[in-house]
């Protein structure tokens, strides 16, 4: 499964959470939590470069190499966990190239998809979690937060304004596997929310 939003929708704590309950929940077996960009050495270290703001990078070089982390990462991360059985949980996947490289850097989201093609090797979720929250609520958190901003969070507004219209087109177009949570519930409600969802699929469609 991964977990979808724009930055500051609360991922971060709501994972943190959830690897609390997992490991309560011994029935739902091994789990691997990790994340995009990164997951592996050589993913982590693309990450470095994608997110670094003294960097100016061209929006099809930051394409192809969230990319590249990606194939590593589908390769060298995820398969092998899948398939020792283990319970993945990703933040962020390839939604987050359509909504930011596709939809927010304006390279178009279907060629992105394309040209993530060969990286995620025909890997889809089981299910996503997208944490929607409006602009303006992410506009205050990030502020209240303090935190100096990578070199995606400084893409701005408009950017980010696209990247969530995307999100949202996604979540409507893709209801099997897409479940649309409002980032600003609870975090332990949303917790269990997702717990049931996995409980669901794990019961339903086993292995
Ligand atoms: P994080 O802060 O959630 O770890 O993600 C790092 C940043 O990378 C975040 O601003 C979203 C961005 N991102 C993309 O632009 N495209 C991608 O494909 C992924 C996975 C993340």
């Amino acid at each position: 499964m991964t977990i979808e939003g724009l930055d500051f929708s609360g991922k971060s704590t709501l994972v943190r959470l959830l690897r609390q309950r997992f490991s309560e929940t011994p029935a739902l077996g091994q789990t691997m939590f990790t994340r995009e960009p990164g997951g592996t050495p050589a993913a982590e270290r693309i990450r470095e470069v994608l997110l670094d703001p003294e960097l100016e990078v061209d929006a099809w070089t930051e394409a192809y190499l969230y990319a590249a982390a990606r194939a590593d990462h589908v390769r060298n991360g995820l398969r092998p966990a899948l398939a020792e059985g283990a319970v993945v949980v990703c933040e962020r996947y390839l939604d987050s190239s359509l909504a930011y490289q596709g939809a927010g850097r304006g390279l178009g989201v279907d060629t992105v998809r394309w040209l993530n093609g060969w990286a995620v090797d025909g890997l889809v979720p089981d299910r996503t979690f997208y944490l929607a929250l409006d602009a303006a609520e992410r506009e205050r958190r990030a502020w209240e937060s303090g935190a100096s901003l990578d070199r995606i969070e400084r893409a701005g507004a408009g950017f980010m304004g696209r990247a969530e219209e995307c999100f949202e087109e996604l979540a409507q177009k893709e209801t099997e596997r897409m479940v649309r949570l409002d980032a600003t519930s609870p975090p332990g409600e949303l917790a269990e929310a997702m717990l049931r969802e996995v409980r669901d699929l794990l019961y339903t469609h086993p292995g």
